[in-house]
């Protein structure tokens, strides 16, 4: 099948890793559904596409939000063949110095955005006989290192998450968890955080290091193009200078 003529949605679409696969899936021909809580980015993202793209404010947080995005794909493209569960937050500090609501936001972003993602489009997958999630997880999962215990963890469920429905779903559905190392994203900010010493010094490492989010995008492109009887399940992209 390639990319051609697939419809894809991306949650966090706006900016970084997620406006990076839009737009490089949507010049390979793909129809494009954007996601996330900033229409001003969505509609910044959807203006550099030139072809078929929609977009809809989207909290993942919310189950009603991510039926109504599916929704919207089916109703303007006529299904959905791939969704990216790409939002994500990320609070960088030992456990012990999270606040309840950062400890909260890791979860309801980044597990629960993902599995109200799968849950409204596996019906839909189901109906047509076919689909494919792609899930952006992180190397913070493969090298577990103080400060990003929380955050690990999470992503490392959503890993599980993916492994588990690749085997309930049979051959009709792929199932990829793409782990990002350091991404020169809005995501870890471009000035020095206060505060955590951890923070500062994982902040500092990414402005060293980090690679271009194009980078990752290209890796989601692999898994998206390979005939339908191939599911890449795990990839990781890290910079070569990532310790
Ligand atoms: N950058 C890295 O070094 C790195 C490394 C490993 C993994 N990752 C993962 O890569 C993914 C993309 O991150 P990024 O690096 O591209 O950073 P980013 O530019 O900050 O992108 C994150 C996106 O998620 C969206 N988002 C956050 N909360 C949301 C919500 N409740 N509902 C809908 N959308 C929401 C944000 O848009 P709105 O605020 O407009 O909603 C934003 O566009 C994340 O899952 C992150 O965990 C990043």
């Amino acid at each position: 099948m390639g990319i051609e003529g697939k419809v894809v949605a991306v949650t966090g679409a706006g900016s970084g890793i997620g406006a990076a696969t839009a737009e490089l899936l949507a010049a390979r021909g793909a129809r494009l559904v954007l996601a996330g809580r900033r229409a001003d980015r969505l509609r910044e993202v959807a203006a550099r596409i030139e072809g078929d793209v929609v977009w809809q404010v989207t909290d993942v947080r919310r189950r009603a939000d991510l039926r109504a995005l599916v929704a919207l794909a089916v109703e303007r493209f006529g299904r959905l063949d791939v969704l990216v569960g790409n939002a994500g937050v990320a609070t960088v500090a030992p456990l012990g110095d999270l606040t309840d609501e950062q400890i909260d936001d890791m979860i309801d972003v980044n597990l629960r955005g993902v599995l109200n993602g799968i849950t409204a489009a596996l019906p839909v997958f189901r109906r047509q006989g076919g689909g494919h999630f792609v899930q952006t997880v992180s190397t913070s999962g493969l090298r577990i290192v103080p400060g990003q215990t929380v955050y690990a963890g999470v992503k490392n469920a959503v890993r599980t998450i993916s492994e588990g429905l690749r085997q309930e779903v049979g051959a009709s559905i792929r199932v990829t968890a793409v782990s990002p190392g350091m991404t020169r994203t809005e995501f870890v900010g471009d000035r020095p955080p206060h505060g955590s010493p951890t923070a500062l010094a994982t902040w500092e490492q990414v402005q060293r290091v980090a690679i271009d989010p194009g980078a990752i995008a290209r890796a989601i492109a692999f898994a998206v193009e390979q005939p339908e009887d191939v599911d890449v399940n795990e990839i990781v992209v890290r910079p070569s200078a990532q310790g």
